[in-house]
């Protein structure tokens, strides 16, 4: 690999295929790709058409066949449940051995789909693996959506095996996991033919016989499976998205083209190297999970620390700090959302001061833009790079970012730096033209997308035209908009469409409309994201009541938020609905959200000339309080 950024750049513009042919050196195939990129196949392309090999193998396997079977492959640490354990790579391959072949012995083979909804506990990424090695496609839901969502996952996905746990643990509370798959499996029209639950000492549930098997007694019993040869552009997971309607997205994820993009990340963003300690502070239910929990530390021979817990209250604002002292951790990998919430325990650092933190080396962030306060922060705090990426589940690894394998160009905060080799990223302007640099527009990738990104959607090319190609030709439309600089660093600011960010997590606006406007007193509503100090943002519904509804405005409220809460689940912070007496319309009738979003936000809105009523913005101000 060239050395610096530019000389990186330089040599990927010049030969993309020679550039990923080289990268492509680091993986272990079956059979090595002889084409690098077929633009015929799939909705863009696809990557190593014609190679072969197997994730597990890749991310296990190999690394105890070269002799790393004693080193720590997993550290879990979880001070929600007080439990530690250390997992070595040849604990890891005798565990996904078994359970992939207590999964084959219950008919799952390459190609079926297993559902995975499990909190953060090790038997998580063995899931993961285990699906893998055997070829089956996983599809991992995080634990904090609720039964509908879980269903609508089942029911898309078709799954022939569930993985679940018992329960997950939040502070304070113990989330029932079981019940929630039952309710899950009963509403889906489509029924998985076992399910394997891993047993937790805090809840243990009943299982269902016939259908329910207990996880750990199930791999005790099973043979080793070998690892299954798979096309590198087999599917490897799918991992549902919000898209801009109720029907979640499923993300595809190929096998061939995500090994090489992630081993090469790992050496060229992140510096990490075989032997290294790598901790996400994130779950396995979202894409940063998949890569830097799951696979890219494993593939690269790292320690991969899967923590249960949270950055404040488990016990202190501290707990970040003693995983990484207490685990040598080296580089970290977290949402600024979680920064905030240490910065706002522990403005001074002094929980920091309190550990050894020499073999930390630098911090990474994404989920959201990091806001340059809580960047410049942080930089101070800990006086070492401090790194903000920008990058998506359809990416699975970053856009821009900053590379301490090429050496790092300095930081501006509140930037997400520099696009990764691999991506030509240019601001758009409506008609589909690159605007000059600084100006805003539409952040899009031009075609193909690099190894490692979403193919397409699963079972949905069309909709994977429709919802990323389709904007601009010849680009992936990311749905983010921003600018680049003259300097070509990226400045990721909004959404073009109605999704918001809450503490790192993707929701869809238009989703929760749905599940307001499903209540019976509900005439209309609108769902807008409005700034929050702690989680960058937070829903907050409006809703006209049905003429003649006469109900208790509080009362009406508190089951609009019981209602999210119970078809989305908690993550979707849903925690404030306002009945109102109109909503802000065009005259043709198109809800005013922007400027709703700035007058939930204190902002003084600018009254677009097409607006229908001007004074109901002041109307909705006073129900809010704000004017
Ligand atoms: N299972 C079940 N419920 C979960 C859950 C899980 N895995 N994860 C979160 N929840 C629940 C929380 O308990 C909370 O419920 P509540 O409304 O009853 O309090 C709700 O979902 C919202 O969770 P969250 O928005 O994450 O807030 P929080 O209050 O639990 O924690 C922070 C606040 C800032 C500490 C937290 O948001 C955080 O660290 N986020 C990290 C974000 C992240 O990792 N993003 C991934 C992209 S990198
Ligand atoms: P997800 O698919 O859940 O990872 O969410 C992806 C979206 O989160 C992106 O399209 C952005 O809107 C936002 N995002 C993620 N990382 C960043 C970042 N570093 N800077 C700005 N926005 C980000």
């Amino acid at each position: 690999m060239p050395d610096g950024y530019d000389a990186t750049m330089a040599s990927w513009r010049r030969d993309p295929e020679a550039y990923w042919r080289l990268a492509a050196q680091d993986i272990a195939w079956s059979a090595p790709p002889q084409r690098i990129f077929d633009a015929a196949q799939g909705p863009y392309g696809r990557w190593f058409p014609d190679a072969r090999l197997n994730m597990c193998h890749n991310a296990v396997d190999r690394h105890v066949a070269a002799g790393r079977g004693a080193q720590a492959a997993l550290i879990w640490d979880s001070p929600i449940s007080g439990g530690q354990r250390r997992i070595t790579y040849a604990e890891l391959q005798d565990a996904t051995a078994r359970l992939a072949g207590a999964l084959a012995a219950r008919g799952v083979g390459a190609g079926d789909r297993v559902i995975i909804y499990m909190p953060m506990v090790p038997e998580a990424v063995m899931a993961m693996l285990a699906c893998a090695r055997l070829g089956a496609v996983h599809s991992v839901v995080f634990g904090g959506f609720a039964a509908a969502e879980l269903s609508a996952r089942i029911a898309d996905a078709e799954p022939k095996a569930v993985i679940a746990a018992s329960c997950g643990l939040e502070p304070g509370r113990i989330v029932k996991y079981k019940p929630l798959l039952d309710a899950a499996i009963a509403l889906s029209p489509h029924k998985p033919d076992c399910c394997l639950i891993l047993q937790r000492d805090a809840w243990r549930c009943e299982l269902e016989p016939g259908r329910d098997e207990d996880l750990l007694d199930a791999m005790a019993a099973a043979e080793p499976h070998p690892c299954v040869d798979r096309a590198a552009t087999d599917p490897l997971y799918i991992l549902y998205t919000s898209g801009t309607t109720g029907k979640p997205k499923g993300v595809l994820r190929d096998t061939g083209g995500y090994a090489v993009a992630l081993h090469h990340s790992m050496s060229l963003l992140y510096g990490l190297r075989a032997g290294d300690v790598s901790w996400t502070a994130s779950d396995v239910g979202w894409v940063v999970g998949h890569s830097y929990i799951a696979y890219g530390p494993l593939l690269a021979g790292c320690t991969s620390v899967v923590y249960e817990g949270k950055p404040v209250g488990t016990p202190d604002a501290g707990a970040f700090w003693r995983v990484c002292a207490e685990h040598g951790v080296k580089v970290l990998f977290t949402a600024p959302t979680a920064l905030r919430a240490i910065k706002k325990e522990d403005p001074e650092g002094q929980q920091l001061r309190r550990h050894d933190l020499s073999k930390l080396e630098a911090l990474f962030l994404a989920g959201e833009r990091c806001d340059p306060d809580t960047a410049v922060w942080a930089t101070r705090l800990l006086d070492r790079p401090v790194i903000d990426h920008w990058w998506q589940t359809e990416t699975g690894w970053c856009i821009t970012g900053n590379f301490r394998g090429a050496g790092l160009f300095p930081a501006r905060p509140g930037s997400g730096g520099k696009p990764a080799p691999g991506y030509d990223v240019q601001a758009l302007g409506d008609a589909g033209q690159p605007v000059p640099a600084g100006q805003s527009g539409s952040l899009a990738i031009r075609l193909p997308l690099p190894p490692g990104c979403a193919p397409t959607l699963f079972r949905a090319d069309d909709r994977f035209r429709d919802a990323y190609l389709a904007a601009f030709p010849g680009w992936y439309n990311t749905g983010d908009a921003g600018i680049i600089d003259a300097e070509g660093y990226a400045w990721v600011m909004s959404r073009t469409d109605d999704i918001i960010n809450v503490a790192g997590h993707r929701l869809s606006t238009g989703q929760m409309e749905e599940v307001l406007a499903s209540h019976r007193d509900v005439a209309e509503c609108a769902v807008v994201g409005v700034k929050d100090a702690l989680k960058g943002q937070v829903p907050l519904g409006l809703v006209v009541l049905k003429s003649g509804a006469g109900r208790d405005e509080a009362a009406l409220e508190a089951e609009l938020v019981a209602l999210v809460r119970e078809r989305i689940g908690p993550v979707a912070a849903f925690k404030a609905a306002r009945v109102v007496p109109r909503l802000p319309k065009t005259r043709s009738g198109k809800i005013l959200r922007a400027t709703l979003r700035k007058l939930a936000d204190g902002e003084q809105p600018v009254v677009p000339p097409t607006i229908d009523d001007p004074m109901i913005l002041d109307e909705i101000g006073a129900v809010l309080g704000i004017r």
